[in-house]
């Protein structure tokens, strides 16, 4: 059976219904009682429910031979794992946001507040920005309103979360959008039922949507 790690909570749901219309359904799972691991012996899949920052780890050690992760998590860990499908779903931006009239007028260390350090990190080193990194674990839209910090590096889906906080996005650092990702050596001893799974998943991808 194929271990899958699905990320707990919409973005999960909306995989699973993707991959039970690739024909890896589980009727167990649609039952929602609090268990988290669920079995389809015909279809070869067993499924768990985990938090969405730990599919990486869960994968990355063998616990699970696949898993759902946002590239967000990918590239802020770099897990050592390989990435075989963009699921064009999850989909958002690592955004730069701040107060609206907000111009860095690069004389003076920038102050960052985000969740994604690595990737801030590396953002502004790209244009030799010297930046200082505040660590923080959510709410990071107050950072900046409480002069904690001049901007934010975060996840922008709709843009209402800014909105309502009087922010706005400055730069656009990349895109984000949810991951099949799989265990290197599951990979390599399970290549044909993995990749079976790849091709039918693909066959049922929403529309790639033009830039
Ligand atoms: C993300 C992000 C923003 C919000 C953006 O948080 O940190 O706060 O979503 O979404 P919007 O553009 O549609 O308003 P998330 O919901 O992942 O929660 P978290 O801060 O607990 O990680």
């Amino acid at each position: 059976m194929l271990n899958i790690a699905l990320p707990k909570g919409r973005l999960g749901e909306r995989v699973y219904r993707m991959l039970k219309q690739a024909g890896y359904d589980c009727p167990e799972l649609e039952n929602p009682d609090r268990r988290l691991v669920f079995e389809n012996h015909v279809a070869g899949v067993r499924y768990f429910w985990v938090k969405p920052s730990d599919v990486t780890i869960y994968v990355e050690r063998g616990a699970a031979d696949l898993g759902i992760a946002g590239k967000d998590i990918l590239l802020e860990n770099r897990p050592d794992l390989y990435e075989l499908l963009d699921l064009r779903t999850g989909i958002c931006r690592m955004a730069v946001a701040g107060p609206s009239g907000f111009r860095d007028s690069r004389e003076r260390t920038l102050l960052v507040a985000t969740k994604f350090p690595n990737i801030a990190g590396q953002y502004y080193s790209e244009q030799s920005r010297e930046v200082e990194l505040i660590k923080l674990n959510g709410s990071i839209e107050i950072a900046p309103i409480l002069g904690l910090s001049d901007v934010i590096v975060d996840i922008v889906e709709t843009g209402k979360t800014l909105k309502e906080n009087g922010l706005v996005v400055l730069e656009t650092v990349c895109p984000i959008s949810a991951r099949l990702v799989a265990n290197p050596s599951a990979y390599r001893f399970r290549r044909e039922e993995i990749l079976r799974l790849v091709r039918c998943l693909s066959a049922v991808l929403p529309p790639e949507k033009p830039e």
